[in-house]
């Protein structure tokens, strides 16, 4: 017997890019350089020496790329905006051509019946802003402003789902503190003033945005991982915690009124056990200043969560273990993607519910979720990604049942339409619904986008 997994009526049924990760054009028409061309032009950041000066080309193919959504059926399409494209300088002169291309964009995919989800910030921060600080520099929280003002002037009367900025965890410790991630830096320190100059241009970008596009919905995307201890001890239980608290609660809770995590966070972060481990004193958190956390809390219409996988937690914080791996997973049967992530659609459920019950969002859109495998075209050009539709179709089972749950779950975009530039890992990590030879800039059809494309049709899942 076959059982229809229906999904509510208006459910936004999306994928999800990013301006750097599929654009290309990196110099063309006033485009200013971003901190990701300066980053993989330096040799040893990313893999096999790759960069995203072509990348899918889609500055150039935009409108093949709508209509390919249009084959899919969606009706949302999550993009991001390219703020050196528009401000090359990151603030001050306008670019023209930068706006015009996103309009030209906008109304397109509105001609084709796909509501934009736009995200102002997916990293390429422009690197005249970089030069003057970066996130660290409290300066660029306001740049930002600026940059969501000039944006939503233009689009605001067409666009109405805005998202201020993506993963500011990945923007901000990945970017500052790993160093995985332009700028490429080391420094703790500077880590943590990134996240909050990160939180603080979306609290303060909110009212610009409300201000011109009145008739819109405004929220901010989260990587949120669920985590758990890899045993009952107290030290797993303290590494699940510290984990816990700075890679969801670091954000989550300060976006939602509580200010930033006063339990074992705190404590850990203050002995500085990130490695390399500058321990932080009193006057290190000068860049929280009065009223920020005020600004930062301002209420959000949606909740955007980007979910891949689960990571289990064991002893970071004993000195000894820090030359471990501190994640552990205990499942060692699992499957894994090719990036390595493990395939957990029950973490997609716990999550989805523990953030309704614990910070009551108004309503949450999967902003992103996917799976990378390499499955490539055979002879006759099929491809036949069963891992990826098997991994789409689990997860969404598993937010078909948060929804029962009464998880206010509004829609589901996929990362990604087709396979483009997966940062410090280049092109060999494809997490499209789409194949794109990047000799020759075709897209053809995997097996899961006409999976996908059933799933729209029905909206649901037959299991
Ligand atoms: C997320 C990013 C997105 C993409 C996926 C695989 O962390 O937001 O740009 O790279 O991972």
């Amino acid at each position: 017997m076959t059982t229809k997994l229906k999904f509510p009526q208006g459910f936004f049924w999306g994928t999800a890019t990013s301006s750097y990760q599929i654009e290309g054009a990196w110099n063309e028409d006033g485009k200013g350089e971003s901190i990701w061309d300066r980053f993989s032009h330096t040799p040893g950041h990313i893999e096999r020496g790759e960069m995203g000066n072509v990348a899918c080309d889609h500055y150039h193919r935009w409108q093949e790329d709508i209509a390919i959504h249009k084959e899919l059926g969606v009706n949302g399409y999550r993009f991001s905006i390219s703020w050196p494209r528009i401000l090359p300088q990151g603030r001050g002169a306008v670019n023209p051509k930068g706006l015009d291309f996103y309009s030209r964009l906008v109304d397109g995919l509105l001609e084709a019946g796909i509501q934009p989800f736009v995200t102002l910030y997916h990293w390429d921060l422009p690197q005249a802003l970089q030069d003057e600080g970066g996130w660290p520099a409290r300066a660029t929280a306001e740049a930002f402003v600026e940059y969501a003002d000039v944006v939503s002037r233009r689009l605001g009367d067409r666009v109405k789902h805005w998202m201020t900025l993506n993963e500011p965890w990945c923007s901000s410790l990945l970017g500052y503190q790993i160093g995985e991630h332009a700028p490429g830096h080391h420094d703790w320190k500077s880590a943590l003033a990134a996240a909050h100059h990160l939180l603080l241009g979306h609290g303060l970008a909110l009212p610009a945005i409300r201000r011109n596009s009145p008739q819109s919905e405004v929220g901010i995307v989260l990587n949120l991982i669920p985590t758990e201890p890899a045993s009952p001890s107290p030290e797993d239980y303290d590494a699940f915690r510290y984990f816990d608290g700075f890679f969801n609660r670091w954000f989550l809770d300060p976006v939602f009124g509580r200010g930033y995590p006063a339990d074992k966070v705190l404590e850990y972060a203050a002995q500085g056990f990130l490695p390399p481990t500058i321990p932080l004193t009193d006057g290190d958190w000068g860049f929280v200043k009065s009223g920020d956390l005020q600004a930062i809390a301002q209420p959000i219409d949606f909740l955007g969560v980007n979910y891949y996988s689960r990571s289990v937690q064991r002893s970071p914080v004993i000195p000894e273990h820090q030359n471990q791996p501190r994640t552990v997973h205990v499942a060692p049967e699992s499957e894994w993607t090719e990036m390595r992530w493990e395939v957990f659609p029950e973490g997609l459920y716990r999550l989805l519910n523990r953030v309704n019950y614990e910070y009551q969002p108004r309503k949450i859109y999967i902003t992103e979720n996917g799976a990378s495998y390499s499955d490539g075209p055979d002879a006759a050009g099929q491809i036949h990604d069963e891992r990826r539709i098997a991994y789409l179709r689990s997860h969404l089972e598993a937010a078909h049942r948060a929804i029962q749950n009464g998880v206010p779950l509004a829609g589901y975009f996929t990362w990604s339409i087709m396979d483009n530039f997966e940062w410090a890992h280049g092109f060999a990590q494809r997490f499209g619904l789409y194949w794109v030879d990047f000799a020759t800039q075709k897209r053809l059809p995997k097996d899961s986008a006409l999976w996908y494309r059933q799933v729209i049709a029905g909206n649901g899942l037959t299991i």
